[in-house]
């Protein structure tokens, strides 16, 4: 038998550090970030699934952005000494256990009980950042008393109150959250057809329409939707003060958001945070040279997951004139399409100095809860493990071009 054969038939028992993949049970049967998602779909009503894993209007970019990874091929050194290799890496002078990092959701409190808190629990027990989203379901008060000890980030949409804001970052910093991820790509609401279609409202409404989705799911209606205050922005709720519902703090979200935000307007935002500040959503090297004028410290090259203004490009495809105009200046990360571990591995080697996780750990979330991330994380550190090994280079902090090759085939979305 050969050692690919051997493989093959024993799932595989990985562990990093204190988080590990499964190695009984249904979980143990997900061996990819699509498995995870497929087991997400058989446990959500649609109109929640299709919140996650739909895009902007025809889905153009969301389907780019994966296509644009799979055209990227890699040169392998196949001798090599990679005997000392390690993903560990570190992102504004404090270690991170992988270069990737758990990227900022909002209304996970539909996928899974204490969505939130679950993924700074993992993300810290793991040694990676987590960003926490203005919108999330969970407070920065309970994030940072859950994981005290965790690499914790706060995610701002900029609201047109200027006290607001400041509020929200005077919070952050009190709770030790470390660093600003302001997003840019989101002042406007996107058209998203499969919301729109399925009915999908924030806080969730039954309808006529959406009924039978709903009752095709008894399980996720007795964990998740019977509850009170499921989805309710735990940030915002204690904005507002006293026991607002769900829908007196999503009508206060949407009614306070900048629906416009200039350069001006980051201003006073990169005066009050004095920890690391990133900008979230910058596709183009001609912004990130603007953002690193503003004084930012970082800028996630990001199309929101193709989930707002169909027609962008990849963000693969964005990187390298970003890394070209600024990579000497502001760490750059990248999100948007990575399924694997690969997938990180390519975005390391055109320079992003990390990147953010987003539906593969949603639906993990949704498909097992905390074992579910613990699950996807694991297998995530071990995939780039194995791809920085058989690509033969020693250092993935000094990865580059030169172990990529390029399909100049179009693009199939
Ligand atoms: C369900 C869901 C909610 C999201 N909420 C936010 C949010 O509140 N703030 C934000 O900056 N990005 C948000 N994003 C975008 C992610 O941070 C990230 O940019 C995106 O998921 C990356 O694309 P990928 O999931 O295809 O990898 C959300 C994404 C999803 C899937």
């Amino acid at each position: 038998m050969t050692d690919s054969t051997a493989a093959s038939i024993s799932p595989p028992d990985i562990r990093w550090g204190d988080v590990r993949m499964a190695t009984s049970g249904r979980l143990a049967r997900a061996l990819t970030a699509e498995d995870l998602r497929l087991m997400a779909r058989r446990r959500l009503p649609r109109p929640i699934f299709d919140y996650v894993d739909g895009g902007g209007e025809n889905e153009f970019t969301l389907g780019r952005n994966s296509a644009a990874f799979d055209r990227i091929g890699f040169r392998p050194r196949t001798v090599a000494d990679i005997a000392g290799r390690s993903q560990s890496t570190a992102y504004f002078g404090r270690a991170s256990a992988a270069p990737f990092a758990i990227g900022p959701m909002g209304g996970l409190g539909l996928l899974c009980p204490d969505a939130d808190i679950v993924l700074a629990r993992v993300a810290a027990r793991a040694g990676i950042p987590f960003v926490l989203a203005t919108g999330a379901s969970a407070s920065i008060e309970r994030v940072a008393e859950a994981a005290p000890d965790g690499r914790r980030w706060f995610q701002l949409y900029v609201f047109s109150d200027a006290d607001l804001n400041r509020r929200l970052l005077q919070r952050a910093a009190s709770a030790g959250f470390e660093a600003l991820v302001v997003t840019t790509d989101t002042q406007i609401a996107p058209k998203r057809l499969r919301d729109l279609r399925n009915g999908f409202a924030m806080p969730m409404r039954l309808t006529p329409r959406n009924i039978v989705d709903f009752a095709a799911r008894p399980g996720w209606l007795w964990r998740i939707g019977r509850k009170s205050g499921t989805g309710l922005m735990g940030n915002l709720a204690a904005e507002i003060g006293g026991t607002p519902t769900a829908a007196e703090t999503f009508d206060f979200f949407r009614a306070g958001r900048s629906r416009s935000v200039g350069w001006e307007d980051l201003k006073p935002i990169r005066d009050v945070w004095r920890g690391p500040m990133l900008l979230k959503g910058i596709v183009t090297a001609e912004e990130a040279v603007l953002a690193a004028e503003l004084g930012v410290d970082g800028i996630v090259v990001s199309n929101h997951g193709g989930r707002n203004l169909d027609g962008t490009m990849a963000t693969i495809e964005a990187l390298p004139q970003v890394v070209a105009a600024v990579g000497d200046r502001l760490t750059v990360f990248l999100d948007s399409g990575i399924r694997r571990g690969s997938d990180v591995v390519k975005a390391l080697a055109l320079g992003a100095k990390g990147t953010l996780i987003g539906r593969p750990i949603a639906f993990a979330l949704a498909a097992a809860g905390e074992a579910g991330v613990e699950h996807v994380l694991a297998m995530l550190h071990d995939e780039v493990d194995r791809v920085h090994g058989l690509l033969g280079c020693p250092r993935l902090d000094r990865i580059d071009p030169s172990f990529l090759w390029r399909d100049d085939r179009p693009a199939r979305p």
